[in-house]
């Protein structure tokens, strides 16, 4: 459907969850989060219903994020489901890679497009500091058997003096195993304002003293605004998301539903609509159905990330990356 700024909005980010089996520390805080109660996540019927809408209304990808989405039971099941909606054509899983080894085979088989694994070190003590847990090793097997089977994109948040000295080693990951290494510009949402972004450019410095020239290149490999390099003798590639040194609104293709059943138009702004509410006080479909074109239609032009005052004040985990 195009947005009243002509964009055509075709791609959903769905979370499935606001539950992670991580603390990273610029998502989660140390102590847990508080949790939304299982009455108030919207059950997996009803979030097929949903889809089914906002099929009709162009939604043509679903990326299942959480949380983490595998730590909510029945998460392959739900892409099966996905997969089989008329209108539907991608279906894609973001993890943080610690269970996606043991649903491997279910979401291959359930005709899962591909997953990115959120990835921020190679190092083990740093991993255990940065997430909470010592299960580098889970994720990194998670990452070789999932290569093997599907298209793996890593997704890697840089941040001053956390990972800086170690995005070579991530950007390597790209020579064989996987399809591309991505490295995302910290938003400043919830915690995160507490850690500093590496921008951009820094980091494509960083990589092209150590691995040589890079070359842009226009593959579409994804659904967002990730700008695609090559490095020398590299088969993957490497992407950047300019979150915050761009503003890249203006080629948004995309809104995003919560655990909750809100529908987001936008991460970097606080508007709802509550689907949930209007779901379960029996609105009729064409009522959901003009609420969700509603919602959708009404995108902002841009994220608030610039206006502090403006900005959505939920942690990452409640609203799915
Ligand atoms: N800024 C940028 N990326 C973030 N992620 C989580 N929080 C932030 C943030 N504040 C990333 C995760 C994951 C993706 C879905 O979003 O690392 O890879
Ligand atoms: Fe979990 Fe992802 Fe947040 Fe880490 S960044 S705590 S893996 S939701």
């Amino acid at each position: 459907m195009i947005d009243k700024m002509r964009r055509d909005i075709h791609y959903l980010r769905l979370s499935v969850t606001d539950r992670c089996n991580l603390r990273c520390a610029y998502c989660m805080p140390a102590d847990g989060v508080e949790r939304m109660s299982h009455a108030d996540i919207l059950t997996f019927e009803e979030i097929e219903h949903l889809m089914r809408l906002l099929a009709l209304l162009g939604v043509r990808r679903v990326k299942v994020t959480g949380g983490e989405p595998f730590v909510r039971r029945g998460t392959p099941e739900l892409i099966r489901k996905l997969k089989r909606l008329p209108g539907i054509e991608q279906v894609t899983v973001t993890t943080n890679g610690i269970l996606l080894k043991d649903h491997l085979d279910e979401i291959v088989c359930a005709g899962a497009d591909g997953v990115n694994v959120s990835l921020d070190t190679l190092n083990r003590e740093n991993y255990r500091r940065l997430t909470g847990a010592d299960d580098l090793n889970r994720v990194l097997e998670s990452v070789t058997a999932a290569a093997a089977a599907l298209p793996v994109k890593l997704n890697v948040v840089p941040m001053r003096g956390v990972n800086e000295g170690e995005l070579e080693g991530l950007a390597a990951m790209a020579k064989r195993d996987v399809v591309a290494v991505r490295f995302i510009e910290l938003m400043p949402v919830g915690r995160a304002k507490r850690f500093a972004h590496l921008d951009t450019a820094s980091v494509k410095a960083a990589l092209e003293a150590r691995f040589g020239a890079m070359e842009p290149c226009d593959d579409r490999l994804g659904n967002g605004p990730a700008a695609y390099f090559r490095l020398p003798g590299f088969s993957g590639r490497i992407g950047f998301i300019h979150a915050m040194s761009e503003v890249f609104c203006e080629g948004c293709n995309r809104v995003r539903l919560t655990a909750d059943g809100r529908l987001m138009p936008c991460l970097g702004r606080p508007d709802f609509t509550d689907m949930k509410g209007l779901l379960r006080g029996g609105a009729s479909g064409r009522a959901l159905l003009a609420a969700l074109e509603r919602g959708i239609a009404e995108k902002p032009a841009r994220h608030g990330f610039l206006d502090e005052a403006r900005c959505a004040g939920r942690d990452m985990n409640e609203i799915g990356g």
